[in-house]
């Protein structure tokens, strides 16, 4: 039974969605301990590990690449990284969040509010 059970646990990725406010609360979280690194606490590309890369991260808060940027973009970058959609390798995938779809959204709209 229990093996069963595990069996269909691989099968079938099921799981309950978050709700919004958790999806929301993770998403702040991964924000600031993955992202602002590089791309502020603001969004604007200016984090302390920017200095570092060679291609600094774009400022979030330029109203003309908001417009020009779609959100299924935003997120297919967040979770496969840069070069799948031939931007910098320094900006890593986020593997884990590939179950996570609802934190993936709240992550696109963080990037959306800046
Ligand atoms: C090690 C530094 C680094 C970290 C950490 C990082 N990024 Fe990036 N990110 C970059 C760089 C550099 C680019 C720009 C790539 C380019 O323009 O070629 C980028 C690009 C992006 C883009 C695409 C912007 C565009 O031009 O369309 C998005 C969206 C993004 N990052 C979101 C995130 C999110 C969300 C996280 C956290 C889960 C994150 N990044 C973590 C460095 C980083």
């Amino acid at each position: 039974m229990t093996r069963t059970l595990a069996l269909l646990g691989l099968v079938c990725s099921c799981r309950e969605p978050l709700a919004p406010a958790q999806a929301h609360a993770q998403a702040q979280q991964i924000w600031s301990e993955r992202c602002a690194n590089c791309h502020g606490p603001g969004g604007r590309g200016d984090g302390p590990g920017a200095k570092l890369l060679p291609k600094p991260p774009r400022n979030f808060a330029d109203a003309q690449w908001q417009s020009s940027a779609d959100d299924a973009r935003i997120a297919q970058v967040i979770v496969d990284g840069g070069p799948a959609l031939g931007l910098d390798r320094n900006m890593a995938a986020n593997p884990d969040l590939r179950r996570k779809p609802e934190v993936v959204a709240a992550l696109v709209e963080i990037v959306r509010g800046f």
